[in-house]
């Protein structure tokens, strides 16, 4: 059965056939596209649009369908246009007729967008549930370093000294808007076009509030037009899509550094490294490093659903149907990789011995002598003065500030004494920033539950 012939003479080209066909890409909105005619049949049948004996044999047809889906009874026609297409099809061959009658007051524009809706919310919610397993992993591995000092930095030079816990909560709160912004954007998925038809609406006492409601939708759209042609929350998804996986990159980038020899802040998990063909020692980060290589898809599905949106008339073209393609890339490499960053966290061995040994002599205290000599009544930017002479000199006579002597603050100012020296400890700096957000112990465990709370 074909879903248009009457009007051609002649068959379409195999070539065309084959460029045009979608089923190897949209065959995994069968669930959403079977949800969405049981519902616009019965919203048919109630509105006396349909026979209620028509809408019964649809609806068995259709579930019966579903489940030789799952059981694997029953699979696609590789060559067939597209999974709504081919539904129908088999639907045919089961119920006869009143298959025939299912797409009425029904255009395969507005189905396709409902199904592709349906499809899209259901694995963003799965994807926020994702990150939030992500989020609970780095509060856990948080809670039990609050106390593990490290070098924070700045242009990745040491800066002052922060905690891993510190550290691993500035992915939380990224991870964290994250979360909110798909949050944010599922009512506007979850917008219905079914019911537009072609582009126009239907002559049809059609009940959308039904269909909606049947299906969970938040809302109907409001034009037709733009409900057909209306993109904007493949894009959108993939813009949040683009930034976790930024995010993810970050903190990969972080882990493949700290891994390293020369930082040595961490040991991956054998789990999620692997090895040299040729090098019997080496533990590479290939998780982390994929990740951060997997992002150029996450971006190029932005561009790619951008660039195919742009400059197309109103309503519907052809050129949409590659929306999925775009958004299909974007939802499994960002799922993916959110789940294996989870791992890989998990099975992270910290170093704090290695973190605090990076510490020594790296002045990365030096704030703290300036804050003590403001104290004592000097003009910050004075003693920013002062110390950066007492910088130079321990630079020069190969020392380090927290071992200085107190005779030998002293002799740099006559305002440095035992009160000084008693700060420079990396694990006091650390433990002086107590302002809220800061990285003092207190400060951070007050972080900790405020993001547990967000989690529960
Ligand atoms: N597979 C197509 C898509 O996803 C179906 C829409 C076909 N509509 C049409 N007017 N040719 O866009």
């Amino acid at each position: 059965m074909s879903l248009w012939g009457g009007v051609f003479e002649k068959e379409t080209d195999e070539a065309v056939k084959a460029f045009s066909s979608s089923i190897n890409v949209d065959s995994r909105l069968w669930a959403a596209d079977i949800r969405g005619s049981i519902a616009h049949a019965k919203m048919l049948a109630k509105q006396n649009i349909l026979k209620p004996e028509d809408a019964a044999a649809i609806e068995r047809g259709l579930l019966e369908i579903a489940e030789e889906i799952k059981a694997g009874t029953w699979t696609f026609d590789p060559k067939a246009e597209d999974v709504h297409g081919e539904i129908e099809d088999r639907l045919f061959k089961k119920v006869g007729d009143a298959a025939k009658r299912m797409h009425t007051a029904r255009s395969r524009n507005d189905q396709v967008g409902t199904s592709t809706r349906l499809f899209a919310a259901g694995e963003i919610s799965a994807l926020c549930a994702d990150l939030k397993q992500l989020q609970a992993e780095l509060t856990t591995q948080a809670a039990q370093h609050t106390a593990t000092v490290m070098p924070g930095m700045t242009h990745l030079q040491h800066a002052q000294p922060v905690s891993l816990a510190h550290h691993l909560l500035a992915y939380f709160w990224m991870f964290q808007r994250d979360v909110e912004r798909l949050e944010q954007l599922l009512p506007r998925v979850l917008s219905m076009p079914l019911g537009s038809a072609a582009l126009a609406g239907t002559g049809f006492p059609i009940d959308r509030e039904q269909t909606k409601n049947e299906l969970g939708f938040a809302k109907v759209t409001e034009n037709s037009l733009d409900a057909v042609s209306d993109r904007d929350y493949v894009i959108e998804f993939l813009s949040d899509a683009s930034m976790i996986m930024m995010h993810l990159s970050r903190f990969c980038e972080e882990l493949i550094l700290w891994s390293t020899p020369e930082f040595g802040f961490v040991q991956l998990g054998d789990e999620v490294t692997t090895g040299s063909s040729i090098m019997p020692q080496k533990k590479n980060p290939d998780v982390a490093e994929l990740i951060r290589g997997r992002v150029g898809r996450v971006y190029g599905a932005l561009m790619g659903a951008l660039t195919m949106m742009k400059g197309l008339p109103l309503s519907y073209n052809r050129d949409m149907q590659e929306d999925k393609i775009h958004l299909f890339e974007g939802l499994d490499t960002v799922r993916s990789c959110t789940r294996l960053m989870t791992l890989m966290i998990a099975k992270a061995d910290w170093k704090p011995a290695a973190m605090e040994a990076s510490l020594s002599g790296d002045f990365s205290n030096a704030t703290d002598v300036a804050d003590d000599l403001v104290e004592k009544g000097l003009p910050f930017r004075e003693a920013h003065e002062v110390v950066g002479l007492l910088v130079k000199w321990c630079i020069k006579n190969g020392r380090k500030l927290e071992e200085l002597s107190v005779t030998e603050l002293k002799a740099q100012h006559p305002l440095l004494d035992e009160k000084t020296r008693a700060k420079l400890p990396h694990k006091t700096v650390m433990g002086a920033r107590r302002s809220a957000g800061g990285t003092a112990p207190e400060a951070v465990l007050t972080q900790l539950s405020q993001a547990k709370k967000l989690l529960r």
